[in-house]
């Protein structure tokens, strides 16, 4: 069993990410810039909000966080939103999800200008990813897709079990594997016998939120897993949605949790970045 690093992966995409920022501020005078927009006070999003502005200074991408509160109005958030969509000096505008309930998320992520959407939410960059164009991939399934990558797994023809089937992770991920020719099943809430679906799959590859989804007897000798979740436990422990102990001794590669997918995700995010700055140079 090999231990897919996503942390190493990570450092390493970082680095070339600051060599990227070096030069455009060389050759172009331009500094990539990322505007964040917090609203509420969830300390899961208050906490990736913070890892990803100090991933921005740490590759020397401009980054401002616009803190609100969770009573904020809708109108506020838009006009927000269109400023940075004016300022020429932001590349990346990026709206933390969950929004409180009483904000449309459909009617902010489809006011963010999709040459500035490197979250990839807007229907214009999920559609054209999904005809398999040229347009901003979501940093989490993004950096899964480089992961497996970076280990010379090619996901041609192999058959893929996505569980969960989120905009922001389960959805983009399986368009990312159908577009690379794997074959596809995606799974959720309301798949009548997950089992069937995960045991028969080359690689698996689970973001849920529930913590010990995936068992042991779920997977078949050799498979890839792929463990998206993110859970806190009551003891402060990080744990994915697989139970790694058991299910690893069975898988020719797994991610761990934490150090697998996360760190990935904030890469790609300054990736999508840097691509956003090029295209304004
Ligand atoms: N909430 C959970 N994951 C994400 C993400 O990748 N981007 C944003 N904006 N919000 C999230």
């Amino acid at each position: 069993m090999v231990l897919l690093d996503g942390k190493a992966l990570s450092d390493k995409i970082k680095k070339q990410v600051k060599l990227d920022v070096e030069e455009l501020q060389q050759t172009r005078q331009i500094t990539p810039g990322l505007a964040v927009i917090l609203v509420g006070n969830d300390p899961a999003s208050a906490t990736y909000v913070k890892m990803k502005s100090k991933s921005c200074s740490d590759a020397g991408i401009y980054s401002v966080v616009h803190e609100m509160p969770a009573t904020i109005s809708q109108e506020s958030i838009l006009k927000t939103i269109d400023m940075m969509n004016q300022n020429p000096n932001i590349d990346g505008i990026l709206v933390q999800l969950p929004l409180p309930s009483h904000i449309d998320t459909t009617v902010i992520l489809e006011a963010i200008d999709p040459k500035k959407d490197v979250d990839g939410f807007h229907p214009f960059n999920v559609g054209r990813v999904r005809a398999g164009l040229d347009g901003f991939i979501p940093a989490t399934p993004y950096g899964v897709m480089e992961l497996l990558k970076e280990y010379d797994i090619d996901v041609k023809g192999k058959d893929v079990c996505v569980v969960g089937a989120s905009n922001i992770v389960g959805k983009p991920l399986a368009t990312l594997m159908l577009n690379a020719n794997a074959t596809v099943d995606i799974c959720h809430i309301f798949t009548k016998d997950l089992k069937a679906h995960t045991s028969k799959a080359d690689i698996v590859c689970v973001g849920t939120g529930v913590v010990g989804l995936i068992k042991e007897d779920m997977i078949k000798d050799g498979a890839i897993v792929i463990d998206i979740g993110i859970n806190r436990l009551s003891d402060g422990k990080i744990v994915g949605d697989v139970d790694f102990d058991k299910v690893a001794s069975k898988c020719s590669y797994i991610t761990p949790v934490p150090g697998g997918v996360g760190p990935m995700t904030i890469a790609m995010l300054l990736v999508n970045t840097i691509k956003s700055a090029k295209m304004r140079a």
